[in-house]
């Protein structure tokens, strides 16, 4: 039975450990500069401490990683300089350019790469519809490590970037639309038409604006980074990367609201959008 390594368990990350025992006996995390949160969430999830970063690596067949997308690169370098050989899979959302780098230093190290691109909330449940969608050539042994579990998974192509560039895309929209959502309401703001926008888009449209803001602020941190990688995929494509590079800074605004666990108020929001 493959032994499973994951870094790390975040909120996403520990759903998908979760989903991974399913299929293996245990799924190897570690403590090792981690913070209490994420040790609860790793212990919620059953997930078994390795004990050192070096430990994990050195005992897994399998690594899935799921971090903040600015750190993808940095973490699948540790892994590989370890002298990681076995299937690394990187579920972040990167650019596929980065993903492709990845899948270099993989190959130069006599290891592979799995392509995926989550798409959804944690995956506790199978109905909640979450998908790892997934690319390259050798997905067979990760779909097998989801089969029959709560986390769905889809076949983006053939070729690895397929799978990064399906999430880019979809999150290009989804948190990209908030950011401007989010300028659009401090505009408003700051020239004092609030309550007449509010008047024309409608009581409906605007309260649920300013709940998408409100709900999403604790995680614009990560945001940001994921931002600057569509940017970048963008780029690479030949079409702007500006909007995305502007969405980064929205995000970056709302950066002090990282992992709040109460509601902020909506003019604190505004705030920390007007001040650079
Ligand atoms: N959350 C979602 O609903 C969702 C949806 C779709 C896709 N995703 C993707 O899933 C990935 C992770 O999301 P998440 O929700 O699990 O994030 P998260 O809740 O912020 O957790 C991130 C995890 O990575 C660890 N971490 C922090 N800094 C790190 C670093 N420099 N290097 C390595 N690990 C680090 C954190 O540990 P400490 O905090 O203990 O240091 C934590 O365990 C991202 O690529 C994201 O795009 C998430």
């Amino acid at each position: 039975m493959t032994i499973v390594g994951l870094l790390n368990p975040g909120a996403m990350g520990a759903s998908i450990g979760a989903a991974a025992l399913t299929n293996v006996e245990d799924v190897l995390w570690t403590s090792e500069g981690r913070s209490d949160a994420t040790r609860i969430r790793a212990e919620k999830a059953g997930l078994t401490n390795a004990g050192s970063f070096a430990d994990l690596v050195d005992a897994s067949e399998l690594i899935l990683s799921v971090c903040p997308p600015a750190s993808a690169l940095a973490l699948a370098n540790e892994v590989f300089s370890l002298g990681f050989k076995g299937t690394y899979v990187d579920c972040n959302a990167i650019a596929p350019e980065q993903t492709r780098a990845i899948a270099e230093i993989a190959s130069n190290k006599g290891a592979r790469l799995v392509d995926g691109g989550i798409i959804g909330g944690p995956a506790w449940q199978a109905a909640a519809g979450t998908k790892l969608w997934l690319s390259g050539p050798d997905i067979s042994e990760v779909t097998a490590l989801f089969e029959h579990s709560s986390l769905h998974t889809g076949v983006a192509g053939s070729e690895i970037g397929a799978a990064s560039a399906l999430k880019m895309c979809f999150a290009a929209f989804t948190k990209g639309s908030t950011a401007l959502l989010a300028a659009v309401l401090a505009v408003a703001d700051k020239e004092g038409v609030g309550d007449a926008l509010a008047e024309q888009w409608g009581e409906a449209f605007t309260s649920k604006t300013k709940q998408q803001v409100t709900t999403n602020s604790s995680k614009a941190w990560r945001f940001a980074g994921e931002m600057e990688q569509i940017a970048a995929t963008f780029d690479s494509a030949g079409l702007p990367g500006g909007f995305h590079e502007a969405a980064a800074d929205v995000f970056y605004r709302l950066s002090e609201f990282k992992d709040w666990q109460s509601k902020p108020a909506f003019d604190d929001l505004l705030q920390a959008l007007q001040s650079k």
